[in-house]
C-alpha cells in the first residue's frame, strides 16, 4: 500500500518525496511532466535565507516577507519558513547543490527586490535548475518511484477522506486509479493560463487546483497573480531579478531611470507597464557590468537575450515588459499543509499556505517549496503511519474513463487552441496589472461562453498512445475553470492590494484585510472573505 502519493515532481514534490521516503514511508510520485521539465527548473535568481547573522537576522526576513504580503499572510507560517531557511540551504548544499561561494568559502548571497538585507543564495542564474537536478539525483539514489507523464484527473474521496487519485497515463491513454493512505498535491501554480503573456511553461495550467476545487477543496486568494517586471519584450522569457539585484537599471525611452529597481515586484511592474501602455519602450541596462561580471553572475540572462532578442546585453539596452510569473493563490492549507479534506495535503505553488499574501518576494518561492516540501512531506508520512486500512472501492475510475472516452466523441466544431489564445489575451488585458469592474465582468461573460462551448470543442487526433492533443484539451478545460475562479475572486475584492490593482478602487481598504475563499457547494460556487487567524 502506498503511504504518501505525491502529485508533481518539481522541487516541492521531490523534496516531500525524499523526506517522506527517508522517514520510512512508501512513496509514489505521479507527474504530468518529467521532473527535469518541471516549472521549478525555470526559477533563476535564487533562494532566500538568513545564513550569516552579522548583518541580518530571521526577524528581518519575517518582517520583509510580511510587509510584501500587504498583511495577507500569517506571521506564524512565515516564521516557520524563515526559521527553517538556513537548514534548508545547508541541506541542499550537503546533497550537492552547487551554490556560488565567496572567496572565504561562504555561500554567496545577492540582493533581491523588496528586502532590507542581502540574503538571496544562488547558483549562478540557474538556481531552480540546479536544485531540481540535485533533488532528482537524490530521489533516484533513494529508489523513489516516479511515474512521469501522468495527468491528474480527479481525487478519490470517500466521506470527506482522500484515499487516492485517478490519472491519465499519457503514454498509453489508459485511465488509472491509485489508492494511498495520504495524498500530497504539489502540482504547481496557474500563471501559465496567461499563455502568451507568461514566464511559465505551457504546462502550468493549474490542474491540481482545479481537480481539488472540483472535489470540494477550498481555494484561497486566487485573485493574486504576480507579474514579473522584466521579461523579454517579444517572448516573455524571464530576465531574472538577479540582473537588477546585481545593479541592473531600468530606463525609460529617454534612457532615464524612473523607479528604484528593487522595490517590490508589483510596484516595479506597474511602473513599467504604465509606460508600455503609453506606447513607450522600457529597457534593462546591464552595459555597465562589463562582460566578465555578466558571464560570472548572470550568464543565462545574456544567453537568453542573445538567443531570443538578438541583443548583446554588454553593449546594448534590452527592451523588457512585465508578464504573469507566479500565482499567490491556490489550495488553502493550514501551517502543516493540511487542506479541508482529511489526508489531503498541498505544498508549493499550488498551495495558499499564508506565506506570500498579496505579493511574493523574489527568492521566497524556492524557499517555500523546499521548507514546506520537507515539512509537509514529513507530516503526511507520519500521518500515514496512523492509518492501517483504506477502502479500495470507488466509482471514480469508471466515471473518469467515461469522461475521457466522451472527449474523443466531442464534435470538435470549435478550435480550442484558438480559444486558449483568446483567453490569454483577455486575461492579460482584463485581469492583468490594472483591473476594473467592467473589464472583469466582460471577461467573465466571455469565459462562461467559452465554458458552455466546451462540448463543441474536441480533439482531431483520435489515437490512444501519447495523445498530446487530448492532454492539451484537458489542460484547456482546466485553464477555463481556473480563469473563471480567478476572475470571480478578483471581482469581489473591491480594493487595491499588492498585485491586485483596481483602477476603480485604487487604495487599500482595511475591511479587505482578509483572504478570499472560493469553494464548490453542489453546483454552486461560493465566495467569502475570511479573517486571517
Ligand atoms: O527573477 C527571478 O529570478 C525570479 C525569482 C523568483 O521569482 O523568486
Amino acid at each position: 500500500m502506498i503511504d504518501v502519493l505525491i502529485i508533481g515532481s518539481g522541487i516541492a514534490g521531490l523534496t516531500a518525496a525524499i523526506n517522506a521516503s527517508q522517514n520510512n514511508s512508501k512513496v509514489l510520485v505521479l507527474s504530468k511532466t518529467f521532473p527535469t521539465h518541471s516549472q521549478s527548473v525555470q526559477a533563476q535568481g535564487g533562494i532566500n535565507a538568513v545564513i550569516y547573522e552579522e548583518n541580518d537576522n530571521i526577524n528581518n526576513h519575517i518582517e520583509d516577507t510580511y510587509k510584501a504580503s500587504c498583511n495577507l499572510a500569517n506571521k506564524k507560517n512565515i516564521k516557520r519558513m524563515c526559521e527553517n531557511a538556513k537548514d534548508a540551504i545547508l541541506w541542499l548544499d550537503k546533497i550537492g547543490v552547487p551554490f556560488n561561494r565567496t572567496n572565504d568559502n561562504k555561500i554567496a548571497q545577492r540582493k533581491f527586490g523588496g528586502t532590507s538585507k542581502i540574503r538571496t543564495c544562488y547558483s549562478s542564474d540557474y538556481t531552480g535548475l540546479k536544485v531540481l537536478h540535485t533533488l532528482y539525483d537524490k530521489a533516484i539514489d533513494l529508489n523513489i518511484k516516479i511515474e512521469s507523464e501522468h495527468l491528474l484527473l480527479n481525487l478519490i474521496i470517500k466521506e470527506q477522506l482522500c484515499i487516492g487519485v485517478t490519472a491519465l497515463d499519457i503514454n498509453t491513454g489508459i485511465v488509472k486509479e491509485y489508492y494511498s493512505k495520504t495524498v500530497l498535491l504539489a502540482t504547481g501554480g496557474y500563471a501559465g493560463i496567461y499563455s502568451k503573456h507568461t514566464t511559465n511553461s505551457y504546462s502550468n495550467t493549474g490542474d491540481g487546483i482545479v481537480v481539488a476545487f472540483n472535489a470540494g477543496v477550498e481555494l484561497s486568494n486566487m485573485e493574486f497573480i504576480q507579474f514579473h517586471p522584466t521579461t523579454l519584450e517579444n517572448s516573455n522569457i524571464l530576465i531574472s531579478e538577479s540582473a537588477r539585484g546585481e545593479g541592473g537599471l531600468l530606463l525609460d525611452k529617454d534612457e532615464n531611470r524612473f523607479i528604484d529597481e528593487l522595490k517590490p515586484r508589483d510596484e516595479v511592474a506597474r511602473a513599467i507597464y504604465e509606460r508600455i501602455l503609453n506606447n513607450e519602450k522600457v529597457y534593462l541596462d546591464l552595459r555597465h557590468f562589463g562582460l566578465n561580471k555578466i558571464k560570472e553572475l548572470i550568464p543565462q540572462e545574456r544567453k537568453l537575450a542573445l538567443q531570443y532578442s538578438n541583443i548583446k546585453v554588454e553593449n546594448e539596452l534590452l527592451p523588457i515588459t512585465p508578464a504573469a510569473h507566479y500565482s499567490m493563490g491556490g489550495i488553502k492549507t493550514d501551517i502543516d499543509g493540511k487542506t479541508n479534506i482529511k489526508n489531503l495535503y498541498a505544498c508549493g505553488e499550488c498551495a495558499q499556505s499564508f506565506i506570500h499574501g498579496a505579493n511574493r518576494l523574489g527568492g521566497n518561492s524556492l524557499l517555500e517549496i523546499v521548507t514546506f516540501g520537507k515539512i509537509v512531506g514529513l507530516i503526511a508520512s507520519n500521518n500515514s503511519k496512523e492509518i492501517t486500512t483504506i477502502e479500495y472501492i470507488s466509482n471514480q475510475l469508471s466515471l473518469d474513463k467515461e469522461f475521457v472516452s466522451n472527449l474523443y466523441k466531442n464534435q470538435n466544431e470549435m478550435n480550442f487552441y484558438s480559444k486558449k489564445e483568446e483567453i490569454s489575451a483577455l486575461l492579460f488585458e482584463k485581469l492583468g496589472l490594472f483591473r476594473n469592474e467592467s473589464d472583469m465582468s466582460i471577461l467573465l461573460e466571455e469565459l462562461k461562453e467559452i465554458e458552455s462551448n466546451i462540448p463543441n470543442m474536441g480533439i482531431g487526433d483520435k489515437s490512444k498512445i501519447y495523445n498530446k492533443n487530448l492532454v492539451e484539451f484537458i489542460e484547456f478545460i482546466n485553464i477555463v475553470k481556473v480563469s473563471i475562479l480567478t476572475a470571480l475572486c478578483a471581482k469581489e475584492r473591491l480594493e487595491s492590494r499588492g498585485s491586485h490593482y483596481r483602477l476603480d478602487y485604487p487604495i487599500k481598504n482595511d475591511s479587505y484585510e482578509k483572504t478570499s475563499l472560493i469553494r464548490k457547494v453542489g453546483d454552486k460556487i461560493e465566495i467569502e472573505f475570511e479573517e486571517i487567524i
